[in-house]
């Protein structure tokens, strides 16, 4: 077969998309051509089974493998949006929040309060009071301050907070420095090293009306080695095991965060839905292990996967328009989207996969960058794409555009935010309807004197 532009076997293996008789890209089972023609490009298109699966795989696998002493959080920051709320209710998971905002469309899309967390780490006084009225599940407290006002707020309301404390169990994984956390320089947790985290733990304990429950940590995101979760893990339960003895604190939870990797392009590993739950199995039982050791009980696991939920579940469908030829240089493919939908190469010169998605059974045949529409040099989806012959009119599809995307996009240059659409069944329907030149200059005022 000739050299198409990506790996179809890896496609292939993700039942997501396939490329069919007419040569079109599909998602989902639907025709990419045809949802360009429906909804307009640029077009975030999502995979509803691919979500459901990932959402399904975690849960079941802490429910066989743990006896469901446990709950997956989505990391809604990896998109959010009410019917991404919806799903993760129906598929029986928790969500993670880190904003007033998050918390405000989780609460609007029906989502049930207790099976929230409330991460941040400096959650404003307005968010920690939404969060106590809501009752949400619990606050990952990571600072003393937050503490004092999550104290001061519950105790207003005669109310008992339940509370997780973040620590920093200094892990470093192999990621972008900017997506790391559990680094000795982070502005998340408390280090465990310096003391910080004991401090803490007895800080809390000491307020009425904060219940401790344990510890979260969140070593860093993008990240495909399993000893480093492991190794998080296995500090953590050193640590629990010290605050058992030092402080006769036995910590009932742990949050083991998110951070699994995902495909992007050749060089990532591709990991199957079993390859997801290999990640999650390998925790659980280092956690069923060090207790033992320890003498600990088993806490109650929590989980917070974003990026591996939704990430391979969504592209991103864009028309070519302008294309320049650089000689001896490079050739850019200019695309009606760019940095306001996808900041991920401006910020991390993040890797990823583009398919003409309109002629994608075609061989590649050049090498070029992908450019977007803003007035800024660094505005790239990437370089060195291999395609066949971009002509204006051609539709990109680029791969892996779930997460970090949709919910990372603005207004730059006052460009629309694309919609994004949920395929099922090769249906596709709105989740997130176009902006319009109008919403643009909703909160814009002329001050009565400049007019
Ligand atoms: N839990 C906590 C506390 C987190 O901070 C994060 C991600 C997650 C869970 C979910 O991690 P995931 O499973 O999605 O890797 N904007 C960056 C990623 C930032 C991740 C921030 N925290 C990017 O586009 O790569």
């Amino acid at each position: 077969m000739a050299k198409t532009c990506y790996n179809l076997d890896m496609i292939h293996t993700r039942d997501t998309l396939k490329i069919n008789a007419k040569g079109h890209l599909e998602i989902g089972g639907a025709d990419c051509v045809e949802l360009a023609g429906q909804f307009g490009t640029p077009l975030y298109v999502f995979d509803e089974a691919y979500i459901r699966n990932m959402m399904a795989i975690y849960r079941d696998t802490i429910r066989n493998e743990y006896g469901g002493n446990g709950l997956v959080l989505y990391a809604s920051k990896a998109f959010s949006c009410e019917a991404i709320y919806a799903i993760a209710r129906q598929e029986a998971i928790g969500v993670d929040v880190v904003s007033g905002g998050e918390l405000y469309t989780a609460l609007s899309a029906g989502f049930p309060a207790e099976y929230i967390t409330m991460h941040g780490n400096n959650k404003l006084p307005g968010e920690i009071r939404e969060a106590l009225d809501a009752k949400i599940g619990m606050i990952v407290v990571d600072s003393r301050s937050e503490a004092d006002l999550i104290e001061e707020e519950a105790a207003a309301r005669g109310m008992v907070q339940d509370v997780l404390i973040r620590i920093n169990p200094g892990v470093e994984a192999h990621t972008h420095a900017y997506v790391q956390t559990a680094t000795p320089d982070s502005k998340f947790g408390f280090s465990v090293a310096n003391g910080a985290a004991e401090e803490m733990t007895a800080y809390v304990l000491s307020k009425p009306h904060l219940k401790l429950h344990g510890y979260h940590c969140h070593i860093g995101s993008q990240i495909f080695e399993k000893q480093s979760f492991v190794l998080a893990v296995q500090k953590n339960l050193a640590f629990m095991a010290q605050m058992k003895e030092k402080l006769g604190f036995e910590a009932d939870a742990l949050n083991l965060g998110g951070g699994f990797g995902i495909w992007y392009a050749e060089g990532d590993a591709m990991i199957d839905v079993e390859g997801y739950a290999d990640y999650l199995r390998a925790l659980l039982s280092t956690i069923k292990e060090g207790c033992r050791a320890y003498g600990l009980r088993l806490p109650f696991v929590y989980l917070e996967p974003g990026r591996s939920i939704v990430g391979e579940a969504g592209i991103t469908l864009y028309t070519v328009g302008a294309i320049k030829e650089i000689p001896g240089i490079r050739k850019y493919v200019a695309i009606d989207g760019g940095m306001f939908d996808n900041p991920r190469y401006a910020l991390y010169q993040s890797k990823y996969t583009a398919v003409l998605a309109n002629r994608a059974a075609e061989e590649a045949t050049e090498l070029v960058s992908i450019a977007g529409k803003c007035c800024e040099s660094g505005d790239l989806i990437g370089v060195d794409f291999n395609l066949p012959k971009a002509r204006r009119g051609d539709l990109i599809a680029v791969l892996s555009t779930g997460a970090y995307n949709y919910s990372m996009a603005s207004n730059y240059n006052r460009n629309l935010i694309p919609p994004a659409v949920l395929v099922r069944d090769g249906k596709a329907e709105y989740i997130v309807r176009p902006q319009s030149y109008a919403d643009l200059v909703r909160n814009d005022v002329i001050p009565q004197r400049l007019k």
